[in-house]
């Protein structure tokens, strides 16, 4: 049997130690030495973080102007940097930035689905996959992970987070950082803060957010991160509360340095200093620069500020030497912290291996990872596994492009070795002794996409002399990522018509949805036999959901978000506060649309799988509790189908009377188990009470006294419940609330 509880596998880890007492003095010796040698252009350049340009200033980076460089990510162009460091007067490691996001030669489904696997350690494995395969490029830093929350999927960005839930975010975030220092790279989590709460779901736009929601749902997987070792914090580039994140100091010195003791670098976003005169705050690149230094941003991300302006700032007194030395003497604790001295060199021959050919390692967990994320949504005929086809068509242009399987960061990723749906499904259809028709349909299903009206039913009628339909529609690359917010969320161009004429052949048709947000499905759902969203699959992917198709492996993921049925219901999630007036059918003055539903289309947590899972009432293990205790809920799990299966046991707290309105469901942890066909399980789940508290307006983290329920289930509808009472509550500082999946007291795992 496999149980995982989430909370375990990651506090050993963190157990294991970070820098100890006696280095970390050592490298403070090394750091007064050093810093008595630096001049002011040294100490600027440390705070300086240059770009790769169509002209890049080398010279600098031996002068030491340039301290920090970024998006060099393969080693022929890394290797000119090293080559003009090597005549630098101190030879200070420079930090080498790469955005690697979800692999870099091998790709991973990106990390929206990757969270939909609701598996920790395979998040581990693809981030450390992901971090070996980038230093041995020559990168030693990555901006990575985002571990921004958001409940808006119109925004693009959402396909580069953990969903929408700030207890699987957080034990993410935990997971992914402690992956990527596992494979050598200093870690970043992005983006300080709230940016995934822009107005409209419009990028970079601007937020407005009460403290108390602020520390309660959006710091906590920042927390998560810096506790499992990430050492830099990137700001966003939206406003919070009216003053731009790049120049907040409340954001930066209040909550992130004091009430989140984070003490690594702050760096700022791309550009992000220079864009503040479009923010308003001035139009003078001095003033900006002052106003950004004194904020707390430590390093300036390609904006060249700091190093033109600075001189004259600390010159004019604008800006004390004082806060530069501290800001130099982050920038050097992270450097020597990571021995990124030792690193300054690149090893070509594993250069040469890492882009002549991919890892199996990283193809293995690609594939697995595929499997895991293959998000099975409408199966209502059991259509799926498919089974006795003869013939199969597989249709849209999206099923066959590489590129588009690389979704929209495609690292180092070759578009040669992307394994493609229909490649995969071709190979398992091939040893099903069924053959498949590649039915391109229209270039027509590319955005943006021409009105192909005579390709669709061209393509339908090939399609009707088969057994079944498999339709891979959604988004392409563009569709997704940064800058790509959309106001609709229907698919793009004619891919709805596209399958009205696949489904009026009357053949049966299962929908693969490709791409990086929910899509909506109201149109087609009822004339379909099945729906499964399987993302960008990256380089390997669809391998594992070719296997998922034919029955190898039963689907197990599970939403980390909540699915719309219309755009106009967003942004929406499922812990949201209770209303005064819930809705009701037959109540028009209730909390609800008079023109569309107000339930989702599929709630968080939801998946299906091919076994017939029964999950009994919660038991608990006392039914008084302070807020020193650990609850442990049991559910037994049983398996009536006749497959193999593995489900996802989620556990939802209510408090039930609070001082402030609370949501009727938060996850608070979650177990996988697998199970063979006839068996059953007990599941258990600690939960510790000081978890279940919330922020209030001083910044304190409370749990009071009272009734909290407890409902498990398969999504977070679920119904069965328990209750328990907390006699006795508390009251703890910001920096003492508890982080989900970090133990008190754990210190990040050692990195590589
Ligand atoms: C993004 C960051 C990214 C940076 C560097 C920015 O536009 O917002 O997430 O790390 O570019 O590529």
């Amino acid at each position: 049997m496999v149980v995982k509880s989430v909370r375990f596998a990651l506090v050993l880890a963190l157990a294991a130690g970070a820098v100890s007492e006696a280095r970390a003095d050592a490298i403070d010796r090394k750091i007064d030495a050093l810093m008595r040698k630096l001049t002011l252009e040294d100490k600027i350049g440390q705070v300086t973080l240059a770009s790769i340009a169509e002209v890049f200033h080398y010279d600098k980076v031996t002068s030491g102007a340039y301290g920090n460089v970024m998006n060099f990510g393969t080693a022929p162009e890394f290797a000119k940097v090293l080559d003009a460091w090597k005549k630098s007067r101190l030879k200070i490691p420079l930090l080498h930035g790469t955005d690697i996001i979800y692999g870099n030669r091998t790709l991973f489904v990106p990390p929206i689905g990757q969270a939909a696997s609701f598996d920790l350690a395979l998040n581990r494995a693809a981030s450390e996959q992901s971090a070996l395969e980038s230093v041995a490029a020559g990168t030693n830093w990555t901006y990575a992970p985002m571990v921004d929350l958001s409940r808006d999927p119109r925004w693009g960005r959402v396909v580069e987070g953990a969903g929408e839930d700030v207890h699987l975010a957080s034990c993410l975030a935990g997971a992914r950082v402690e992956g990527l220092r596992a494979g050598g790279l200093v870690a970043t989590a992005k983006h300080f803060v709230a940016y995934g709460f822009g107005e409209g779901g419009r990028d970079y736009d601007a937020v407005e957010m009460g403290e108390p929601f602020l520390r309660d749902r959006v710091l906590p997987p920042f927390r998560a991160a810096i506790a499992a070792g990430a050492e830099t914090v990137m700001s966003s580039f939206n406003a919070f509360n009216g003053v731009p994140a790049t120049a907040n100091g409340h954001l930066l010195k209040d909550i992130l340095r004091r009430d989140m003791r984070f003490g690594g670098i702050v760096t700022s976003d791309w550009g992000a200093i220079d864009q503040l005169k479009n923010h308003g705050l001035s139009p003078d690149p001095l003033d900006l620069t002052v106003a950004t230094f004194n904020a707390g941003v430590d390093l300036d991300m390609a904006s060249d500020f700091f190093r033109k302006y600075l001189p004259t700032a600390i010159a004019q007194g604008r800006v004390s030497k004082a806060r530069l030395d501290e800001a130099v003497r982050r920038v050097l604790r992270v450097k020597f912290e990571a021995d990124l001295g030792k690193r300054m060199t690149l090893d070509p021959a594993q250069a040469r291996a890492t882009q002549a050919k991919l890892d199996p390692r990283g193809r293995e967990i690609a594939i697995e990872m595929g499997r895991r994320t293959t998000l099975l949504l409408h199966n209502p005929k059991d259509r799926l596994p498919l089974s006795g086809a003869k013939r199969i068509a597989v249709v849209g242009g999206l099923a066959d492009s590489p590129r588009d399987h690389m979704g929209p960061h495609p690292a180092l990723s070759k578009p040669e070795d992307i394994v493609t749906l229909r490649a995969a499904i071709m190979a398992r259809a091939e040893k099903a002794g069924a053959s498949v028709d590649f039915l391109e349909a229209c270039g027509a299903c590319r955005f943006p996409a021409a009105t192909d009206d005579a390709a669709i039913a061209e393509t339908a009628k090939k399609a009707a002399d088969t057994d079944v339909i498999i339709a891979v529609v959604g988004e392409t690359y563009e569709e997704s990522g940064e800058a790509a917010a959309r106001a609709d969320l229907a698919l793009s161009g004619p891919q709805t018509r596209l399958i009205d004429a696949l489904a009026a052949t009357g053949k049966p048709v299962v929908v693969l949805l490709s791409g990086g947000r929910p899509m909506l499905v109201e149109s087609f759902i009822e004339k379909v036999d099945a729906i499964a969203m399987v993302w960008f699959p990256g380089s390997h992917g669809a391998i594992g959901v070719a296997e998922v198709l034919f029955g190898d492996a039963s689907p197990s993921a599970r939403l980390p978000f909540t699915w719309p049925r219309s755009t106009g219901q967003l942004p929406l999630s499922y812990d949201r506060l209770p209303t005064g007036r819930p809705a009701s059918a037959d109540d028009k003055w209730t909390n609800k649309y008079i023109d569309i539903a107000w339930m989702p289309r599929f709630p968080f947590g939801y998946g299906l799988s091919y076994g017939r899972t029964t999950l009994s009432a919660p038991r608990l293990d006392r039914t008084t509790a302070t807020a020193a205790d650990t609850v442990k809920v049991t559910v037994t799990v049983a398996n009536a189908g006749p497959r193999a299966v593995r489900e996802t046991v989620q556990v939802y707290v209510h408090d039930v009377i609070a001082s402030r309105s609370r949501p009727s469901r938060e996850l608070k942890g979650w177990a996988q188990v697998d199970l063979a066909p006839g068996e059953s399980r007990d599941v258990t789940v600690p939960i510790r009470i000081a978890t279940l508290g919330f922020h209030v307006e001083d910044g304190g983290h409370v749990v009071e006294p009272g009734r909290f329920r407890i409902f498990t289930g398969k999504d977070a509808t679920t119904e069965e419940a328990a209750e328990f009472e907390v006699t006795k509550g508390s009251k703890v500082a910001p920096w003492e609330a508890p982080i989900p999946c970090v133990e008190p007291g754990a210190k990040p795992a050692k990195r590589k």
